[in-house]
């Protein structure tokens, strides 16, 4: 009897605790991938290539996101597609794409570039990181 109950204790005290760190904790996921079909995809397509009707109607069209490290010499210039994405310091910048850091994309975390601790919002990584995924 003791053996089959201990579990069953143990369920008992801890899913409550499981389900309170859930509903309490403040680091937030982001999922790079769900974030993209949800807010990209309709412009870049779901395949990121630029491939459906609304981008290519824009002017200039929306672009293939597969093939940015290709068209950078092999290197993914991360600065710019995080601040593409953001929207920051595009002045010069005529598209038609929203400017993402006007939304909630959450706390900043850390990330180590050239040597610095750069704060980068957790969404925002998460986005970049599917992207740079993306690269054939
Ligand atoms: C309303 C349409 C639209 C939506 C929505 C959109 N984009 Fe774009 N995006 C564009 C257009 C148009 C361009 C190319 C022209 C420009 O840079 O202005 C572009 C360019 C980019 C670039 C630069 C690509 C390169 O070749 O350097 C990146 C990166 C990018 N988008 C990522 C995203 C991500 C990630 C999302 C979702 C969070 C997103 N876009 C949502 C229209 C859109």
């Amino acid at each position: 009897m003791t053996t089959t109950r201990i579990p069953l204790i143990a369920a008992i005290v801890c899913l409550p605790l499981i389900t309170a760190c859930a509903i309490f904790s403040t680091e937030r996921e982001f999922d790079g991938a769900q974030m993209f079909m949800a807010n990209c995809a309709s412009c870049h397509g779901r395949d990121a290539t630029g491939s459906v009707a609304m981008g290519l109607n824009l002017t200039p069209p929306a672009s293939d996101l597969t093939t940015i490290s290709a068209r950078n010499g092999g290197n993914f210039p991360w600065n710019s597609v995080l601040s593409t994405i953001d929207g920051f310091g595009q002045g010069g910048h005529n598209g038609a794409m929203p400017a993402f850091g006007e939304g909630d994309l959450g706390e900043p975390v850390l990330i180590e570039r050239d040597g610095a601790s750069i704060p980068v919002p957790a969404g925002l990584l998460a986005l970049g990181t599917y992207v740079f995924s993306l690269q054939k």
